[in-house]
């Protein structure tokens, strides 16, 4: 089945056993369940932490979207991260990430050096050497990373990452929040797991944080559930809720919102006081026959260098359509400037390996007139 189709009617493909023939995932915002009551029901429900009929009819659109054997809602995506590492790793463990990661996993891996002594080593991941290197030098147990990478757009050949995983026998999961799976699979590619927050483009209306993490086999899945229901880090059957009211539209507004960003991007260029555009989609970018192999669509997210700081500032103040705001992939435009918000965490050094400095802006491009957003960005890159 095309996604599209699944995600037009998830009440239909969820594989709820609803008596009542909804036509919307129902919302069972129950902490608890008659257990004497279900005697037909597959799945026993005693407690919502464990397991919820709503979450559940969730996670089995998303296992089936991402092609995986099952899945966790997270109550954020940042949740589903830190139980994928803390479900796989133990003391005196490494994990091997892309340099280019968001600000909130950096700040998780330092903290689990410092409780949990797991290690991180970083790498550029479109560089195969290097990550290849690291896997000969160093005990790594899992390989993690995004693509495109956030904020600093690189897309990693997920196929050839999953071939050196597969040949130096460590897990591999991929970051897939930004792209989402109406773009890619990364299970497909080799990926034994893909976590995202659906907080951004698969929720798409900035209404709700949330996470998921889909396993590949049987084996993983399960664990991966008991951790979840032992450390507490179930999504809420309201946020299910919210989350699944974005999903009939997923690829049809990331389509619109490429379209958009393709234009804005071109009009980004045309700017002196902007030294640099990257938008994967355009067609001189870097590595553009990578990302038609591997995406269906690009996410719009676009990532600009600015002359100077006093540039991205102003930009920002003087924009109207574009909220300062964190996160991206929502139906709202909006502007960040890493360094200062969504990766301010990050120590000086970390930036400056990933290229951002204070005049580096991320573009989230939403569902706004084209013109409209190009109007408002002439005016406040005056
Ligand atoms: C690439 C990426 N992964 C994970 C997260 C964390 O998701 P959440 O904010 O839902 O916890 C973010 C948030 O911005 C992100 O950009």
């Amino acid at each position: 089945m095309k996604i599209e189709t699944l995600l037009a009617n998830v009440a239909q493909h969820c594989g709820l056993n609803d008596p009542y023939g909804s036509t919307h995932i129902p919302v069972y915002s129950t902490a608890t369940f008659d257990m004497k009551r279900q005697n037909d029901n597959d799945v026993i429900y005693d407690y919502s932490r464990t397991d919820n009929p709503t979450r559940n009819a969730l996670e089995s659109i998303f296992a089936k979207a991402e092609n995986g054997y099952g899945c966790v809602c997270a109550n954020t995506g940042i949740a589903a991260i830190s139980l994928l590492i803390e479900t796989i790793l133990k003391t005196g463990d490494s994990i091997l990430v892309e340099r280019d990661c968001y600000g909130g996993t950096y700040r998780l891996l330092n903290i689990l050096l410092e409780k949990n002594n797991i290690a991180t080593v970083y790498a550029d991941f479109t560089n195969e050497q290097e990550v290849e290197t690291a896997l000969q030098n160093n005990p790594i147990k899992l390989i993690l990373c995004e693509s495109p990478t956030n904020p600093s757009l690189k897309v990693v050949d997920l196929e050839a990452i999953g071939n050196l995983s597969k040949k130096y026998n460590v897990l591999f999961a991929v970051d897939n929040s930004m792209a989402t799976f109406a773009a890619q699979k990364p299970l497909d590619f080799g990926a034994d797991f893909s976590v995202f927050s659906t907080t951004k483009f698969v929720s798409g209306h900035g209404s709700v944080t949330a996470g998921a993490l889909v396993s590949k086999t049987e084996e993983w899945h399960t664990k991966m559930h008991y951790h979840a229901n032992a450390y507490g880090r179930a999504q809420s059957p309201m946020d299910v809720f919210l989350t699944t009211l974005g999903l009939p539209t997923l690829v049809y507004r990331m389509k619109v919102q490429e379209e958009s960003a393709i234009t804005i991007a071109e009009f980004l260029k045309t700017v002196t006081k902007i030294k640099e555009v990257k938008f994967p989609a355009l067609k001189d970018f870097a590595q553009y026959e990578l990302v038609k192999k591997q995406m269906k669509v690009v996410p719009a997210v676009l990532t600009i260098q600015l002359d100077s700081e006093e540039s991205a500032n102003t930009l920002l103040a003087k924009t109207k359509l574009f909220g300062k705001k964190v996160s991206f992939g929502t139906a709202d435009s909006r502007l960040e400037i890493p360094a200062q918000m969504s990766h301010a965490t990050n120590s000086e050094s970390c930036l400056a390996s990933k290229g951002i400095d204070n005049a580096t802006v991320r573009i989230s491009v939403g569902l706004e007139n084209t013109e409209d957003l190009i109007q408002d960005l002439t005016q406040a890159l005056q």
